[in-house]
């Protein structure tokens, strides 16, 4: 009989490596510690065998050459900025990206003395007009946070590369499942990994894919400077969330669809804003560009009160209140007319109630949207504004 201690070990799922130091067999091994970067292991850092393997996994979804893990979305989005806009240059966002992005570029970059500014989310290659000599970097997500505004993407990437200027997508509605970034001509892929890749709330991860190396070198960097290190049990729960992956986002996509036409048909419903659905304006460019569907989605109701919203939202049972997306548990999220009035280049000055469907049942799903809008039909009855006997 083999020995306990000879006897090899395999599990089905990845080793949790937890390290703030690395250590080396010989002195000449530490002095060149630098040059094991920027996939190697010299200080906790930069990483461990865990975030390789998800960095590994990651890239090979996004069909990139190379992963670098950050502690957030929002952290993958700022070491992208980071890593290569500096004072001087000339930045580009769509003014549909996610706020806190934003915020870090009103209110931190532009003290930098980087030159920021906002582009119409459904520009194509029109964005040629805003590009100066010194632009650096555009910033895209499609669709857009909150609003759901589709980008061409081709069109704005074939513009960039022409002009030599860098791109990076926030591609976390699509997931590397149903829009390949870099395939489309992007040079940053952008995943708040917290949402559909982790799946189950309970995390906080953020992945930034490329092709090119030199751009791999920059960020690893940055990524490290930063004091961005990114936690192995962060990183094995994405991991373990990657193996149902494929099924949960078919999954969600199918029951987002379901719901999607159902509140279409809805007296209360003004718009429903899924570019899936063949009535968004964007779905020329979504059937054109994706594969599949995001589980987020966005609605404009009838022009109500405030009350009236949180009559909806107080009624509501199954989906939780909450701004996040990619979960197996459906949340309903609100953002009120101000916001969309304050925003550049909005199309509409209404509140927006933003849902994201997780692992329920369709019909249960349903049956708490009924029930919030009845509590919503209420206060219009109330208030005096139109009633649809619902
Ligand atoms: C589109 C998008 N990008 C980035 C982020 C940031 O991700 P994290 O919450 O991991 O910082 C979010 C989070 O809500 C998001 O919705």
């Amino acid at each position: 009989m083999v020995p306990p201690k000879q006897q090899p070990f395999r599990s089905l799922s990845p080793a949790v490596w937890r390290a703030s130091t690395v250590v080396f067999d010989s002195l000449d091994e530490f002095a060149r510690r630098k040059e094991r970067q920027p996939d190697g292991y010299s200080y906790g850092v930069t990483g461990t065998p865990t975030a390789r393997e998800l960095e590994r996994q990651i890239a090979a979804l996004e069909g990139a050459a190379h992963c670098v893990v950050t502690p957030s979305g929002q952290s993958a989005l700022l070491t992208s900025l980071m890593g290569f806009v500096r004072a001087g240059d000339h930045l580009l966002i769509s003014a549909a990206c996610y706020t806190p992005m934003k915020i870090l570029a009103e209110k931190w970059l532009i003290n930098f003395g980087v030159h920021v500014e906002y582009y119409p989310p459904t520009m194509g290659a029109e964005i040629e007009t805003y590009l100066r000599p010194n632009t650096k970097m555009i910033c895209l997500e499609s669709p857009g946070t909150i609003t759901m505004e589709m980008q061409d993407v081709p069109a704005i990437t074939a513009v960039a590369r022409r002009h030599g200027v860098m791109t990076m997508m926030d591609n976390t509605w699509a997931s590397p499942l149903a829009f390949k970034p870099l395939q489309h001509g992007v040079d940053l892929s952008i995943e708040a990994a917290t949402k559909v890749l982790g799946g189950h709330s309970d995390l906080l991860l953020g992945a930034i894919s490329m092709n090119d190396y030199s751009y791999y070198e920059v960020l690893r960097e940055t990524q490290s400077v930063f004091g961005q290190q990114t936690s192995p049990d962060d990183c094995f729960l994405v991991l373990r969330g990657l193996k149902t992956l494929k099924v949960r986002f078919a999954a969600q996509g199918a029951t987002t669809i379901n719901i999607a036409e159902q509140l279409e048909l809805h007296p209360l419903v003004q718009t429903v804003l899924l570019p899936a659905l063949p009535s968004d304006a964007g779905h020329d460019i979504w059937k054109r560009d994706f594969s599949g569907t995001g589980c987020l989605f966005s609605v404009i109701l009838t022009p109500a009160p405030d009350e009236a919203y949180a009559a909806f939202f107080d009624a509501l049972r199954v989906f939780s209140i909450g701004a996040s997306s990619g979960g197996v548990d459906s949340l309903a999220a609100f953002y009120p007319a101000a916001l969309q009035a304050e925003r550049l280049f909005a199309f509409t000055d209404q509140p927006v109630v933003r849902l994201s469907i997780g692992l329920e049942d369709v019909d249960e799903l349903m049956a708490d949207l009924h029930n919030g809008l009845h509590a919503f039909e209420k206060v219009l009855n109330r208030t005096g504004c139109i009633t649809w006997g619902l």
